[in-house]
């Protein structure tokens, strides 16, 4: 059985955002969006707050299925929580004797059984609230489409800062400092899960910024 995660492009230490499938206890599927990071090519970790559907299903079934997809509707359907039932195809599972579902137009999916799953309290200046770490091990890889690859925020937050970069010599003052403010929340989510290209990237733009006598 394929368990292999760099066989769709995905490597250790860096984030996805990726979309969970789960099933509660009844057999009602459903569907929603996380941040996941590899661990090893076979182990992976989400942090996944308390108070969703996710992470009741599982806790109580101890198993979840990743679907890597780019689809910008799914990613939005599965947010707003309205997938329609028929986007997604269900399979028998083996080691529970019920059944799992899946994204059918994922281009890879995996199973996952979850390893250890710690609950703490997280508090900040919004609100305080629980929050569950789990590791999981990939036990099941299906790979859909040969040119599979993951979603990742960071790029698209370098094109973003790339474009404005290009365009902050022909505007007006207001925008420029608009632009800024826009490169420094880039940065910020290039810092956390970016690759080392993207980090060097979005290096090499502010060096260029402060260079040409931006505050930045
Ligand atoms: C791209 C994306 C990534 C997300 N990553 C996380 C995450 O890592 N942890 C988390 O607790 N919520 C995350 N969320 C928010 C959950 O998807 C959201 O709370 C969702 O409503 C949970 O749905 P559920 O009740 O079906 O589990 C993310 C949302 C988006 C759009």
């Amino acid at each position: 059985m394929e368990t292999d995660l760099t066989k769709i492009g995905m490597h250790k230490d860096q984030q996805y955002e990726v979309i969970i499938t789960t099933m509660d206890k009844d057999g009602n599927s459903n569907a929603a969006p996380f941040g996941l990071r590899v661990l090893e090519k076979n182990e992976v970790f989400l942090r996944i707050f308390e108070g969703g559907n996710t992470i009741k299903n599982i806790k109580e079934k101890e198993e979840f299925i990743v679907n890597i997809t780019n689809d910008p509707l799914m990613f939005t359907l599965s947010t707003t929580n309205t997938i329609p039932d028929e986007y997604l195809t269900r399979i028998p599972n083996k080691t529970n004797n019920d059944e799992l579902a899946y994204l059918t137009d994922a281009d890879a999916y995996f199973k996952c059984e979850v390893k250890s799953l710690k609950t703490t309290l997280r508090e900040d200046d919004i609100k305080s609230s629980d929050v569950n770490y789990i590791k999981s091990e990939v036990v099941e890889l299906n790979i859909k489409n040969k040119c599979v690859k993951p979603m990742n925020r960071a790029i698209h937050a370098l094109i973003e800062a790339l474009v404005n970069y290009s365009r902050i010599n022909i505007v007006d003052e207001d925008t420029q400092k608009y632009f800024l403010e826009r490169f420094l929340e880039s940065e910020r989510v290039i810092k956390r899960v970016g690759n080392e290209k993207e980090k060097e990237s979005i290096q090499i733009l502010k060096e260029d910024l402060i260079n040409q006598g931006f505050e930045i």
